[in-house]
């Protein structure tokens, strides 16, 4: 019932982005307040001269910034961790990784970029020597969680810390999250992958390893959003944004030069840089998107979307384009 109403509002929300809320916006000033903007690529912006793709970037992190204050701001919403069910403070107090040293917060959220995250925090930190040791990333060893603290230690954390995550279109984590668990990893083909199978395929009989993307989607369809593997769980679910106001939101469209700028704001020493992709870090295309988003069932995807429906809407992702007009290309 709850879920209901919100749903109606942001996609309410999601209609007016999808028209052109941009035209309502009113614009950005051209020179925002210090602090606000990310460092410019290669230190440039003097003169007055907007870099292409800025002032687009400003306008998007307004529309960010404004649907999260009118979704959060609806009266069935919570408003602090402690007025959330416990199963879900659980979850987003274990996503919550702390650096008590430079006093911020960051939400991991799986296949956004976050073992990168994790690395920085460990070298932070001291337990690791530089980013770009090529070890085996640890996800739990040399990290504080928050979730492991005292009320009174999360509160305070939580009020005072300067406090991020990292968003990505909700599509193209799903695509990343299925092509890596499942064309890659035993573990999760032997977990989900032949239960999978089993369920949504006549006489199913596999290894787990050749779940379809169709398959999954159907999964995730009967899958209740807060149990569900955390890297397939909605960001809204991981981290809260309405429970926990954070204080910047970047963009796994625009990873390094947030991630500077995230660097930059919590005064980190200025020989840690975000690390460059790993080498064997297959990215999804846009090509790749368009070839499972128009290979798949038109329907599936219709009925999925509302479980992802507040990662599309309060991050400002644009619904995938699924006409027929669009996968003739
Ligand atoms: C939204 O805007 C407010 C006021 O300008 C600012 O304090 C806050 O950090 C912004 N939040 C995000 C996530 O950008
Ligand atoms: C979808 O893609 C087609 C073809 O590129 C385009 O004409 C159409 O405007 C797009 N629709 C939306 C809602 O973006």
């Amino acid at each position: 019932m709850l879920m209901f109403g919100v749903i109606l509002a942001s996609s309410g929300l999601l209609l007016m982005i999808e028209k052109g809320i941009l035209a309502e916006v009113k614009p950005p000033p051209l020179h925002p307040a210090a602090g606000e903007l990310s460092r410019r690529g290669g230190g440039g912006g003097g003169g007055g001269e907007e870099a292409p793709g800025d002032l687009d970037y400003e306008v998007l992190r307004d529309i960010r910034n404004r649907t999260i204050r009118a979704v959060c701001g609806q009266r069935a919403m919570p408003r602090s961790v402690w007025e959330l069910p416990a199963g879900q403070r659980r979850t987003v107090l274990r996503h919550l990784l702390v650096s008590d040293k430079y006093r911020f917060l960051y939400c991991y959220v799986p296949k956004v970029a976050c073992s990168n995250w994790k690395r920085i925090l460990k070298v932070l930190d001291g337990a690791l020597e530089s980013v770009d040791v090529k070890l085996k990333m640890d996800h739990k060893s040399d990290l504080v969680f928050l979730g492991d603290m005292k009320p009174d230690e999360i509160s305070y954390r939580l009020k005072n810390y300067y406090k991020f995550i990292f968003v990505r279109n909700p599509m193209e984590r799903l695509l990343s999250a299925y092509r890596n668990k499942f064309g890659e990893i035993k573990e999760y083909q032997q977990k989900y992958g032949v239960e999978i199978v089993r369920r949504y395929r006549k006489n199913g009989n596999s290894a787990g390893d050749d779940v379809t993307f169709s398959e999954f989607l159907r999964y995730l369809l009967d899958e209740d959003v807060e149990r569900m593997n955390e890297h397939w769980m909605p960001i809204y679910n991981l981290c809260q944004p309405c429970a926990v106001r954070y204080d910047f939101i970047g963009s796994y469209e625009r990873l390094n030069a947030d991630a500077d700028y995230v660097l930059e704001r919590v005064q980190s020493p200025s020989f840690i840089r975000f690390p460059e992709r790993q080498s064997w870090y297959k990215p999804v295309t846009a090509e790749t998107l368009h070839y499972y988003l128009c290979n798949t069932q038109r329907r599936l995807i219709k009925e999925l979307l509302p479980k992802y429906i507040l990662d599309f809407s309060l991050f400002a992702y644009p619904l995938p384009n699924i006409t027929s007009e669009f996968c003739r290309q």
